[in-house]
């Protein structure tokens, strides 16, 4: 979000070498991608450093696949445009996503069906403190539900400077269509042979008609998880909200979307100052003018604690806040 808050020093790595130069004079500095998924809330004591590496080479191919490595730093929808245009696929249903190729293991972004998860190869970071390259393989990073081991035991640790990524080839695209919305938009663009570009208009046209663009108006888009609720929990709750929606996860629990609480608590379209839910998708906190990542933080407790009241169930941010000081949780 676009904020008034500063930090001391910002270098930009372009390469491995400016990377590691940057970390042996500010080894605790934040690392940053694109911005697109972080919330500061307070005026930083560390220095940040911005991944800006650029690249994509093949790294092998035989008859229906090709394996990719992307840095960290190249823009994630413009690699899913070349993808396209190279007529490579698996990653067309992930189009129109902010942020760097880098931060895309973070959080196994995912979005109308796919996640990261399904064409990861492995990882190539740097660790913060030897400065060595180190490769996690896809089982190695852990990934889950919008979570990663970089979230967790590496958080902080290791800085991501390349992706591997591997994607079909002509004649060997999986198209993934299964997301009701994306079937919806296909029919109404009358196409019979769908291919890799075609899902990826579609999945544009979705999302430029939900979510807020966050050049216009600052957001980084879902700012809660969809929380994975027990089963019998669920059910008690589906008595009294017979229309709930809910995705299997496994035979003990759903996952229940976070957007649709929001809005069934009326707070959708909800602003206090300069802070508010969006008014097509209330799991989205849009920034009007608020100069202090704080109010947003505290505009999002409110959220959750009136989800908390309603329905019992607690909701977990998506966003990655960046603070000095602890969080409330
Ligand atoms: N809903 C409402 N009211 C709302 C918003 C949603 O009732 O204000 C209901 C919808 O009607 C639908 C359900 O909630 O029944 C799910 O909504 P939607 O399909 O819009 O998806 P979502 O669960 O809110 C998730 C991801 C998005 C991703 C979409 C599509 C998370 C946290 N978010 O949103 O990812 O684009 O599915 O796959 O999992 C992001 O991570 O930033 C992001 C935008």
């Amino acid at each position: 979000m676009q904020l008034a808050h500063s930090c001391p020093i910002l270098q930009i790595a372009t390469d491995i070498t400016t990377l590691k130069s940057a970390l042996s004079s500010h080894p605790d500095s934040w690392i940053i991608g694109g911005g697109s998924n972080i919330l500061i809330t307070q005026d930083l004591d560390r220095s940040v450093i911005i991944i800006d590496n650029k690249g994509i080479s093949k790294v092998t191919e035989d008859e229906s696949c090709v394996t990719l490595k992307v840095a960290a730093g190249e823009n994630w929808h413009d690699f899913v445009l070349w993808a396209i245009n190279h007529n490579y696929g698996g990653v067309e249903n992930l189009s129109l996503i902010p942020g760097k190729c880098g931060a895309a293991p973070m959080q196994n972004i995912g979005a109308y069906g796919v996640e990261l998860s399904d064409v990861l190869i492995e990882v190539h970071a740097l660790d913060k403190e030897t400065q060595e390259t180190i490769v996690l393989s896809k089982e190695d990073c852990q990934l889950g539900y919008r979570d990663s081991i970089f979230k967790n035991s590496l958080r902080g640790k290791v800085v991501i400077t390349d992706i591997v990524i591997r994607l079909s080839k002509p004649g060997h695209h999986k198209l993934s269509m299964s997301y009701g919305a994306i079937q919806n938009e296909i029919e109404q663009m009358g196409i019979d042979e769908v291919t890799i570009a075609d899902v990826s208009t579609a999945v544009i046209t979705i999302r430029q008609s939900k979510l807020p663009d966050p050049a216009e108006l600052p957001n980084v888009g879902s700012f809660f998880k969809n929380p994975i609720v027990q089963i019998d929990i669920y059910e008690s709750l589906s008595m009294e909200h017979p229309d709930m929606p809910h995705y299997p996860v496994d035979d003990a629990h759903v996952k229940v979307p976070a957007g649709w609480l929001i809005d069934r608590s009326g707070l959708k379209g909800h602003r206090v100052g300069d802070v508010g839910t969006h008014i097509n998708q209330a799991l989205v906190i849009v920034n009007y003018g608020a100069e202090y990542g704080q109010e947003i933080l505290d505009f999002s407790v409110e959220i959750q604690s009136k989800v908390l009241d309603r329905y019992g169930i607690s909701l977990q941010r998506e966003v990655n806040v960046i603070s000095n000081g602890p969080l409330p949780l």
